[in-house]
């Protein structure tokens, strides 16, 4: 039993922030942002943007494509970082929003990685016969939760949400093989300090900007480019594969210099890497199925060809899906 993927979709705010105007609130430059990251513009949520609502219209993309109804679902869940509440889930919101009244729905936190660790659970459910139909959805507004006077993070990250539909199938076509790791020790080169019990609601939070993003961008990208490279090889390896039999590498969109570096590393020419991080910057759990969904809506993706889906973010978590279309 292989999880199918039946359909994607996606989902970004309409107004676009580029260079230029973060020019006019940090000291920064178009040229810098462009060299050090090749993010040129990111998406910025209006004030009635949620991420459930993100997270609802891409999921309503992925069932059209699919062709199934949201009671046919029998598994939701939404990787977030920025969920509207802190409970109950986003998920659980999804599925009132969509009607989805015969699935279990919850969310899961694995930062940038969460699509490809969402994606492994529900394939685990998936191949056990337990599930039959579910969707995997990664939104975030991460604009909320940006320090914007912070000139070393605030370029980097945008919002949006993408999903899919994964259904069993009996045929060749789906997950081939996912790997998942973390390193618990690195928690604190990426992180948000409130709201969390550790930092309750409070003017302290306020005056301390406890609940913006915290980032050591230099040493988590050092540290991306080798878990990366290393969940790749051994996603693949489990299929008895090499780099040599990726159709279309679509990793997390962190930094275009990371992609490059890990492109190089694993000897994949960079007509089957996808990118799109100069139009939406990082938008963490997003930036994969948002890519996938470009990627398939223009077509660029044929039967039988193989996928490697490869994420790297705060936890540190890490891992890679290959995914025979
Ligand atoms: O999704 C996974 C999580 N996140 C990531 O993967 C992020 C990974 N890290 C990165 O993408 C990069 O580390 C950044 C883009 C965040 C920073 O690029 P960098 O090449 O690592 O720059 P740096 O932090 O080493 O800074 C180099 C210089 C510094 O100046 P000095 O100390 O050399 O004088 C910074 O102060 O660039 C300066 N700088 C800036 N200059 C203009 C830092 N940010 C900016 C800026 N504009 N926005």
């Amino acid at each position: 039993m292989r999880s199918r993927v039946v359909g994607t979709g996606s989902a970004v705010p309409d107004r676009v922030l580029n260079n230029h105007d973060l020019e006019k609130m940090v000291d920064t430059t178009d040229e810098w942002i462009t060299t050090r990251t090749g993010i040129k513009e990111r998406r910025i949520a209006s004030s009635d943007d949620f991420t459930s609502t993100l997270a609802t219209r891409a999921a309503l993309n992925a069932l059209d494509m699919a062709g199934i109804e949201p009671a046919e679902l029998d598994m939701i869940i939404v990787a977030t970082v920025t969920p509207d509440y802190p409970f109950p889930s986003t998920a659980a919101l999804l599925q009132n929003n969509i009607k989805a009244v015969n699935a279990s729905a919850f969310d899961i936190s694995a930062a940038c990685s969460g699509f490809v660790y969402a994606a492994s659970i529900v394939d685990k459910f998936i191949k056990s016969g337990t599930v039959k139909n579910a969707l995997v959805v990664g939104s975030e507004i991460l604009s909320r939760i940006v320090d914007w006077s912070d000139r070393n993070s605030c370029l980097l990250f945008g919002d949006g949400a993408g999903a899919v539909v994964l259904q069993a199938d009996n045929g060749n076509s789906g997950i081939l093989d996912t790997f998942m790791m973390s390193d618990g020790s690195n928690w604190d080169l990426l992180y948000q300090p409130a709201p969390g019990n550790r930092n309750p609601a409070s003017y302290k939070v306020v005056d301390e900007r406890l609940a913006f993003i915290r980032m050591q961008g230099n040493e988590v990208f050092k540290l991306a480019v080798r878990a990366m490279e290393d969940a790749a090889i051994k996603a693949l390896a489990a299929g008895h594969m090499t780099p040599a039999d990726v159709d279309l590498f679509i990793p997390h969109q962190a930094n275009r210099r990371i992609i490059d570096a890990i492109g190089k590393r694993l000897g994949i020419p960079a007509e089957k890497v996808y990118v799109n991080i100069e139009r939406f910057g990082n938008t963490s759990s997003a930036s994969i199925p948002i890519a996938l969904d470009e990627a398939n809506r223009k077509g660029l993706i044929k039967p039988d060809n193989i996928l490697l889906l490869d994420a790297f973010g705060g936890g540190m978590a890490w891992g890679a899906v290959t995914i025979r279309w």
